[in-house]
Formats: C-alpha cells, sequence, structure tokens
C-alpha cells in the first residue's frame, strides 16, 4: 500500500572505527582511574582512537562509501552531504567538502557541516528529511562523524575515559512507501552552553601561545550537570516522538540512543517505560562518539539483522549546547 505523503526511508548504512583500540586497562596507566571505576560509572570497556595523520574527512569517507554500497547506489547519485561534526579536519573549509571529493561525489552536490554535537546525527537527519520530503533531493548522505581524541586532555581523568573516535553513515532516500522517518524533534538550550564546551580557537577566545598553555582547546565538562539534564533531556524528547506520532511505547521495537553514559540510559529507560533490552548498546566497545554514535549502533544492528525491515525505532540523544532531540522511524 503506497502513501500519498514522500518519507525518507534509511536505504543505506555504514560506520568506521579506527584500528586502535584504548582499554580501560590501557587508561590506568596515563592517568589515575580504574577499569572498574570506568565500567561501573559509565559502561565503557573500551574506545577506537584514530591513527596519527588520520583525519575526521577519511574516517566519514569510510563509512559513507560504505553506507552508499548498501543503499545500491552510485557516489554521483547523492543529491546532499551533510557532515555532524565539532572536529572538522580544519576551521575552514566544512569537512563535507572534503567528503564529497574523496568518496566521488558529483563536484557541484552542495555540502556542508552542522554543528550540533552528539545530537548532530538527528539534526543531520531532520534537515536531510526537509530536502527529501520537499521534493528537492532524491538521495541524502547524512554522516556523523568524531575525531574527540584530538580535543581531549589526556591527563585529565573526568573527560578522557569517556570518548572515542568513529564514523557512522545514512543514506537517506525519497520513498512513497510507509517506511522511513516519521518525525524528528529537535531543542536546544544555550544557558547550558558552559557545561560541556571548548573554551578556546574561535572568535570569542582566539588560539594563542597563552590558550594553548592554558589547556583552553579541550574538552571542559561539568559531569553531574549534564547527567541530570540528559536523563530529563532524552526522556521527554523521546515521549515527545511517541506523542507527536499517537503511538504507544509498547510498539517501540527499539530504541538507539546517543551512547553517552550506560547509567544514563537506563535512567531513562525506567523514565519512558522502554525495558533497557530493547536498547541498542554498544557503548562498551566504542565510548561516547558524539555525532557518530548513533549510526554507528545503527548499522551495527542492521548488519546483525537486529534490527529488522518493519520495525519501529526511536532515537534520542543530547550534547553539548545543550542540544537534543528524537527521532521516529520504521525501518
Ligand atoms: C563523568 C561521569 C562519568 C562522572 O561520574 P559521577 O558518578 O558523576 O562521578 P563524580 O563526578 O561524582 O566523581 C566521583 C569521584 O570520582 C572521581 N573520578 C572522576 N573521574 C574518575 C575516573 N576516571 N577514575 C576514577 N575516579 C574518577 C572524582 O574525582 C570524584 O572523586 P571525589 O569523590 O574524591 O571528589 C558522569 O558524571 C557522567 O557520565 N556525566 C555525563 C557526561 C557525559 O555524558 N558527557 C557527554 C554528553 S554527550
Amino acid at each position: 500500500m503506497s502513501s500519498t505523503r514522500p518519507t525518507s526511508r534509511i536505504a543505506g548504512t555504514g560506520h568506521y572505527a579506527p584500528e586502535k583500540v584504548l582499554t580501560n586497562h590501557d587508561l590506568e596507566r596515563m592517568v589515575d582511574t580504574s577499569d572498574e571505576w570506568i565500567a561501573e560509572r559509565t559502561g565503557i570497556r573500551q574506545r577506537h582512537l584514530a591513527a596519527e595523520g588520520e583525519t575526521t574527512s577519511d574516517m566519514a569517507a569510510h563509512a559513507a562509501r560504505a553506507a552508499i554500497a548498501a543503499a545500491g547506489i552510485a557516489p554521483t547519485d547523492l543529491d546532499l552531504i551533510i557532515v555532524a561534526t565539532v572536529t572538522p579536519d580544519v576551521p575552514l573549509p566544512s569537512t563535507a567538502v572534503f567528503v564529497q571529493q574523496k568518496i566521488g561525489a558529483r563536484p557541484d552536490c552542495p555540502a556542508f557541516d552542522i554543528a550540533a554535537a552528539c545530537a548532530g546525527f538527528i539534526y543531520g537527519m531532520s534537515i536531510a528529511d526537509r530536502f527529501l520530503t520537499t521534493g528537492g533531493a532524491r538521495h541524502v548522505l547524512v554522516i556523523g562523524v568524531e575525531l574527540l581524541s584530538r580535543v581531549i586532555d589526556w591527563s585529565d581523568r573526568t573527560t578522557c575515559v569517556l570518548f572515542g573516535d568513529g564514523a557512522g553513515a545514512a543514506v537517506l532516500t525519497r520513498s512513497e512507501d510507509e517506511r522511513g522517518l516519521l518525525s524528528t524533534h529537535l531543542f536546544a538550550d544555550g544557558a547550558q552552553a558552559q557545561a560541556l564546551h571548548i573554551p578556546a580557537g574561535g572568535s570569542a577566545l582566539p588560539a594563542s601561545l597563552a590558550t594553548v598553555e592554558a589547556g583552553l582547546h579541550t574538552v571542559h565538562m561539568t559531569g553531574q550537570d549534564v547527567f541530570k539534564y540528559a536523563v530529563r533531556a532524552l526522556s521527554s524528547a523521546s515521549v515527545t516522538a511517541l506523542e507527536a506520532n499517537g503511538i504507544s511505547k509498547e510498539d517501540v521495537r527499539w530504541v538507539i540512543p546517543h551512547q553517552a553514559n550506560l547509567r544514563i540510559l537506563e535512567a531513562v529507560s525506567k523514565r519512558i517505560g522502554v525495558g533497557i533490552e530493547r536498547f541498542v548498546l554498544n557503548i562498551a566497545r566504542y565510548g561516547n562518539t558524539s555525532s557518530a554514535s548513533i549510526p554507528i549502533a545503527l548499522d551495527e544492528a542492521l548488519r546483525a539483522g537486529t534490527i529488522e525491515s518493519g520495525d519501529l525505532v526511536l532515537m534520542c540523544a543530547l550534547g553539548a549546547g545543550f542540544a537534543w532531540g528524537s527521532a521516529l522511524l520504521r525501518i
């Protein structure tokens, strides 16, 4: 049965994780921490780290090629490339233009970055959906990619144990069947900007010898504030998605959350009444890969056959800003 309203369907996904793995035991030799503390407080056991010389766009291109192949299209079929990242190759130009060139997309294919931190993939899908359903585009590539290891203070145990590098990508295709995105809901609260930020390197505080010496080019975070806000915001964005579509929590087959902390996700699971066994979880193996975490988890679950065609999937993410959101889709 075909619907009259066009939707944005996930036609193919891919992901890339760098070869190098840093375990919690490796971190024990770098800072005053323990495998037990990290695993208990976060659920993380290991994370992947990019090789020296490897760039954000390199990782993005790997994930993109896999997603394009899975979608059964050619790179030249893409009508738009959106890269969600807060760790671009360079401040100017966008990482998306490097990806366009590396994957062999059309030289006139529009390409741009968005900065919504860990919510970047949901923001990216929401933008892609607008281009697809209003008729302008047929295939949009959305990538979530982060090379956080380059902006982490590796002597700060309160942040360095949390993050990892990786990339995930999806080709969204305009479709007339019943599968696809049912809705996206996006939110932001700039009053919380200081809770998770990189203080220097932009117009407010340009790079200087003093900013480098003061360690202002790395991630600074008030962990407990982020934790509490995340539980509330992820839960309410998830409920908003269900209510907006008149869908009950029992109908959700899988939740794919941003993977920041297992305890955050357990609290969200309780609040929204969807058991944690229905959450797709890979935080133990990747840590927090920010905008890459949802598309990596999505790709792994699709390739493993865990998520099947017809499943109703709820996504939710929160990150620096704070920026957060939810998406509901039928695979
Ligand atoms: C960062 C986080 C794991 C800390 O966990 P927590 O349970 O809140 O721990 P606290 O900050 O209360 O710290 C408890 C103690 O552990 C210590 N500690 C912090 N990091 C540690 C580490 N890696 N290893 C060992 N001890 C550590 C603290 O110094 C503190 O010691 P103290 O009691 O002597 O002062 C948690 O707050 C969190 O995950 N927040 C959300 C962060 C996040 O998701 N950010 C990204 C969002 S996209």
